[in-house]
């Protein structure tokens, strides 16, 4: 049986699962955002070039849903976690519910809802309002959601630095993705490499699960009260 305690450095690699019990909707389960939603017409560059104002009623939505949720006693384990060990946290998520909790080592591989850039001047701002009203940066050009849609490349300092975390833990703990979104499914593998001790922990197998030394299959929550004990 994995302790938490039992190891030094720790990388917590989580998606959309780690979310579900805060009330967040993942992408591909049932009830998936990307069942319900044509990312084509809500999560790319060419939507947003063709219709900004629709792409940021998508967004504005999914802050108000978001927004209402609170992080989960999984999301209070893992900050926790901190006071025994190093902890980092490199996640998918782009709900903000790690930093709400308490981690202070979160590395958003896919970006943030809470954030907006400009692609035009290269402004960034970072805020909570739900609904965002002002869509336009002081530059005069569209804001933009600062997450990685699909067909944008990851940025190169996230990248880096859950490669370097990755590659100098001694336990990493994958939780609730589905390991089906690359590049962020194969940074397991780095961890594997370098000799740590790979766990899973997701009701369903995924893709990935061969490479993990242990799998358990239960929620986020009920798994992590037993890994972090
Ligand atoms: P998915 O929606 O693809 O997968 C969610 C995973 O969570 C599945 O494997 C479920 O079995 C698991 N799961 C469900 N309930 C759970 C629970 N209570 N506890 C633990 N696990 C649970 O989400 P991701 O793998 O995060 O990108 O998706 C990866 C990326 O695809 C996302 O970051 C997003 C999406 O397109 C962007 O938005 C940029």
């Amino acid at each position: 049986m994995i302790r938490v305690s039992d190891y030094e450095r720790v990388v917590f690699f989580t998606g959309a699962g780690m979310s579900v019990e805060s009330g967040v909707p993942t992408y591909r389960g049932p009830g998936g955002v990307w069942k319900e939603y044509d990312y084509e017409a809500y999560a790319c560059q060419p939507a947003f070039d063709r219709d900004p104002t629709n792409v940021w009623e998508f967004h504005n939505y999914r802050r108000g849903l978001v927004g209402a949720c609170a992080a989960n006693r999984g999301h209070q384990l893992v900050a926790a976690a901190a006071e025994q060990v190093s902890v980092t946290v490199v996640t998918q998520n782009i709900d903000g519910l790690h930093q709400l909790a308490g981690t202070q080592e979160v590395i958003e591989l896919h970006g943030s809802l809470w954030r907006v850039r400009c692609d035009a001047c290269g402004a960034r701002e970072e805020d909570r309002e739900a609904p965002k009203a002002v869509l336009r940066c002081a530059c005069g050009a569209w804001w933009r959601p600062d997450i990685v849609w699909f067909g944008d490349a990851l940025d190169d300092a996230s990248i880096a630095g859950a490669v370097s975390s990755i590659g100098a833990c001694d336990l990493l703990v994958s939780i609730g993705t589905s390991a089906v979104v690359y590049p962020a499914a194969q940074l397991p593998l780095i961890a594997r490499e370098a000799g740590a001790k790979l766990l899973e922990i997701n009701p369903e197998p995924t893709p990935m699960s061969a490479i993990y030394d242990e799998c358990m299959r239960g929620t986020a929550t009920e798994m992590l009260e037993a890994l972090c004990r």
